[in-house]
């Protein structure tokens, strides 16, 4: 994406410090922590691929993802391979989970193989938790259930803060499947810790009363909601989570909610949009605007979830020690 300006580190920034041994979620992460993290993954992002390969040598890292994903996956294992890890796939499917095995007896299996680190994705809210109460290896949660994504959070922020210098005070809009979606939950948090006017858009069935009773201002008229927002973060509806008739007919819902370049004329003139992936077309996002690489960070997002990801396994690997 042109428009991104890297405030190149002129001195290297350190490895950030973190007070806990597993990154779980944004919600009870210390704002120091946060900006440690981000300047870190910001300096990675600015130096040549093959720099840092020694870091976490002697480490290994198990990438264990209970859900489908494609860009989180690669993503940790290519932060992983740069910072010299060894890094396995345990793919769930050819796994003893499917033989009806518990958590904690997969947890206990693979302690035994004596990891250093578990990336971990579960369709169920808490199991990243869970499991870091019977390893010995440090968790990092990949995406749990309706939970957090802590990780795409600190991607989306980086992502920002590269693109326009700064978060603190921005509106910043974020549409869609709230209630199923960790990756609103974990912006929500951190957005809001580094000052930003973070406000939620989405159909009244799919945003729970407990944002407004937090304090979250909820919009469910997108023009409304996207009005003057510099940045609108749109999601996916996660049907997989839904247990009801919570969203309308993708039809329906892409003419209330899907983005299109009619309803972004109501935004700030010169507002970026992202998306997590994967992408709807046509459901939450018209293909123009999304492949508008004026307008779209959405492969700024990927790229710098590798640089993230490589900070905050580094500063994982740096309490363990
Ligand atoms: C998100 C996730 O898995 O929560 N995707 C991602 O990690 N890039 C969002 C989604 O699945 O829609």
């Amino acid at each position: 994406m042109g428009k991104e300006t890297p405030n190149e580190n002129l001195t290297p920034v350190t490895a950030a410090s973190l007070s806990k041994k597993h990154i779980l979620g944004i919600e009870n992460m210390p704002i120091l922590e946060i900006n440690a993290l981000l300047e870190r993954a910001n300096y990675f992002a600015n130096q040549p691929k093959a720099t840092f390969s020694t870091i976490l040598a002697n480490y290994t890292v198990l990438n264990i993802f209970f859900e489908n994903s494609t860009r989180t996956r690669v993503s940790f294992e290519l932060a992983a391979k740069r910072l010299g890890a060894s890094l396995l796939n345990i793919s769930i499917s050819g796994s003893s989970v499917k033989k009806g095995e518990t958590l904690i007896d997969t947890a206990t299996t693979l302690n035994a193989m004596r990891p250093d680190i578990l990336v971990v994705r579960h369709h169920s809210s808490g199991a990243p938790l869970l499991l870091s109460q019977h390893v010995d290896a440090a968790v990092i949660n990949a995406g749990d259930g309706r939970h957090e994504h802590p990780t795409q959070a600190l991607l989306d922020a980086l992502t920002i803060k590269r693109t326009l210098g700064r978060i603190a005070g921005l509106k910043i809009a974020i549409c869609g499947d709230i209630n199923n979606s960790r990756v609103a939950r974990s912006n929500m948090y951190l957005l809001s810790a580094l000052g930003a006017d973070v406000r939620f858009v989405s159909p009244s069935t799919l945003v729970s009363p407990f944002f407004s009773d937090i304090g979250i201002p909820v919009f469910t008229d997108m023009e409304e909601g996207i009005a003057g927002c510099e940045i609108v973060m749109m999601l996916r509806l996660q049907t997989e989570r839904m247990e009801g008739r919570e969203a309308p007919s993708q039809r329906e819902y892409f003419q209330l909610f899907g983005l299109d370049s009619y309803k972004l004329q109501k935004a700030a003139p010169d507002a970026l949009i992202m998306h997590p992936g994967p992408m709807n077309r046509g459901v939450e996002i018209d293909s123009k605007i999304a492949d508008d690489n004026n307008k779209s960070l959405i492969s700024t997002q990927v790229e710098l979830g590798v640089a993230t990801r490589m900070a905050c396994l580094e500063a994982i690997a740096g309490v363990k020690l």
